[in-house]
């Protein structure tokens, strides 16, 4: 049975689901877009990725769609009719579909933004990952408003296949000697039992589970430090993670080959891996 998904209004069977090849996300991935995780049917921090979406469209200038309660029904229906117990909705805003391609932006009042929302499907979403990951690097050499949740994934998927061809399951960008972010994850080291993790600005993704696992963290009292760490300082850490809506807290084993402490998943991130889907769970709507 397909799917059914939402396009502008209507929710079709995906094999009838169209959107214009004049559409601005497809050429110049002129859009924006959020990933909300389902466990147990609900949906997870949904009010994180509501209010990021609006930044996100503010900071580009683009109108939001529907209302925030129209949104939210969309999500529901969607889990609704897919059935989906654990997996996400996937939620996508673009600049709309002109009538002819331009650099400049459409008025808004002529061409309306677009929105396409679907759900994935993913059994055993939270079951605890009995290995860690293996990461490489690579150099950061994305834009520079890395803070806005956009639809340009192209170096993203690159360095996920980067990693593939060198056996790891994702990669860790750095720039100017210190790691950025995951290719769609936040990164993490755990030194003494200090977590650390970079600092929020403009070059890496406000992560929404992030702020979550954080809180938690220090409700816990663990110690949380908000710096960059170099990949040396990384490899020599007790332990890594990362964490994301997709993968919450996902423990990392090695850097570029190099065994992060006794190269098992960490205490710290096991920990607050179960922190995060038991609060998470408790609190999805
Ligand atoms: N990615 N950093 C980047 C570059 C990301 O793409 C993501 C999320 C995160 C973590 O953000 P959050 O905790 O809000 O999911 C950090 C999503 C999951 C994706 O692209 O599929």
């Amino acid at each position: 049975m397909s799917r059914t998904v939402y396009v502008n209004g209507e929710y079709l069977p995906e094999e009838d689901a169209k959107i214009s090849i004049f559409d601005r996300g497809f050429l110049m991935a002129d859009g924006v877009y959020e990933v909300t995780s389902v466990l147990e049917g609900k949906l997870v921090d949904y009010e994180g990725h509501k209010v990021r979406l609006a930044r996100s469209l503010s900071e580009l200038d683009m109108a939001m769609p529907a209302t925030e309660d129209e949104i939210l029904e969309i999500h529901r229906e969607l889990v609704r009719l897919n059935d989906v117990v654990e997996g996400g909705v996937y939620l996508q805003i673009t600049r709309g579909a002109p009538a002819d391609r331009d650099f400049a932006f459409p008025d808004p009042d002529v061409t309306p933004s677009s929105l396409v929302m679907f759900t994935q499907s993913k059994p055993g979403l939270a079951a605890t990952p009995s290995e860690g990951i293996k990461v490489i690097s690579i150099p950061d050499v994305r834009w520079g408003r890395r803070d806005i949740k956009t639809v340009q994934l192209l170096y993203p998927s690159m360095g996920k296949m980067m990693a593939k061809a060198a056996g790891a399951a994702d990669a860790w960008m750095v720039e100017d000697g210190l790691v950025t972010e995951g290719t769609s994850n936040n990164a993490y080291i755990v030194k003494g039992r200090k977590i650390i993790t970079r600092e929020l600005s403009n070059d890496i993704l406000s992560g929404i589970t992030r702020a979550a696992v954080l809180r938690f963290a220090k409700e816990a009292q663990m110690e949380v430090e908000e710096r960059g760490f170099s990949i040396e300082e990384a490899q020599d850490a007790d332990e890594a993670f990362v964490t994301s809506a997709t993968t919450f807290v996902l423990p990392v084993v090695s850097i570029d080959d190099a065994q992060i402490g006794d190269g098992k998943p960490g205490e710290v991130a096991l920990r607050l891996r179960e922190i995060y889907l038991e609060e998470s769970l408790k609190a999805g709507i």
